[in-house]
């Protein structure tokens, strides 16, 4: 495993969280890698970003014997997700509140690995009916155990108000709108991949950067 940190650009990973037919999860990716490809480290070359679906590594319920902290992994599904998140420095985790936490899938991907999410700063993108603040606080204690840096600022978007939902069928479930987020998420996105670009760098540069056992642990 060739577990990135280089002093090149800092390679962010946006992983979509949720895998539903229908979800939102990818117009919300699509509109973070828009942000973010407009954000003056990734237009001076500093860094770049790439969307990570998970849908697309169709992992099966986690089934490796060994766990993943003692990195012998046997299965291929494995090998190749651990390939792809070891080949980011950091990521932004877009995550919709399901049932007061976060997806399933997403747990379940974050569980298949460890070190490969060792010492990387995450940003927490989180929406929902309720903007999805607490599936974003269940996903803060999770990165802290697998050693990731969450970042200071969040981004909530909510559905009913981040969302343009004209001339859908008020009565249809299925109706996923049109993502419309307010100007002030947007301010906030760009916060965030500053804290994410800036971290990295501290850890490249082996600066001051804190893991689960320093003060973010309790963010
Ligand atoms: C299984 C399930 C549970 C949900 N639970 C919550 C919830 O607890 N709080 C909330 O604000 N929204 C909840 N929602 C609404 C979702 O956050 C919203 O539909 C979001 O778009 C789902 O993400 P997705 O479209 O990418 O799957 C839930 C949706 C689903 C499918």
């Amino acid at each position: 495993m060739d577990n990135a940190q280089t002093a090149g650009p800092v390679r962010i990973g946006l992983i979509v969280g949720s895998t539903r037919p229908g979800r939102r999860g990818g117009e919300v990716a699509r509109w973070a890698a828009q942000v973010a490809q407009e954000h003056d480290a990734v237009r001076r070359g500093a860094a770049t970003v790439a969307v990570v679906d998970l849908a697309e590594q169709a992992l099966p319920l986690l089934d490796e014997p060994v766990p993943a902290m003692f990195g012998d992994y046997r299965n291929a599904h494995t090998l190749r997700w651990s390939d792809t998140v070891a080949g980011f420095d950091a990521f932004v985790f877009v995550t919709p509140e399901y049932n007061h936490s976060v997806p399933a899938a997403l747990k379940n991907g974050i569980d298949y690995l460890y070190a490969e999410w060792n010492g990387k700063a995450a940003g927490v993108l989180t929406y929902g009916v309720q903007g999805g603040s607490r599936a974003g606080e269940h996903l803060r204690q999770i990165l802290a155990e697998v050693r990731a840096v969450v970042v200071p600022t969040g981004v909530a978007l909510t559905v009913f108000t981040d969302f343009d939902f004209s001339g859908a069928d008020p009565g249809d479930p299925t109706a996923p709108g049109r993502i419309a987020p307010a100007a002030e998420r947007e301010a906030g996105l760009d916060r965030m991949l500053t804290e994410i670009v800036d971290r990295s760098r501290e850890r490249t540069s082996g600066g001051p950067l804190v893991g689960a056992s320093g003060p973010d642990a309790a963010r």
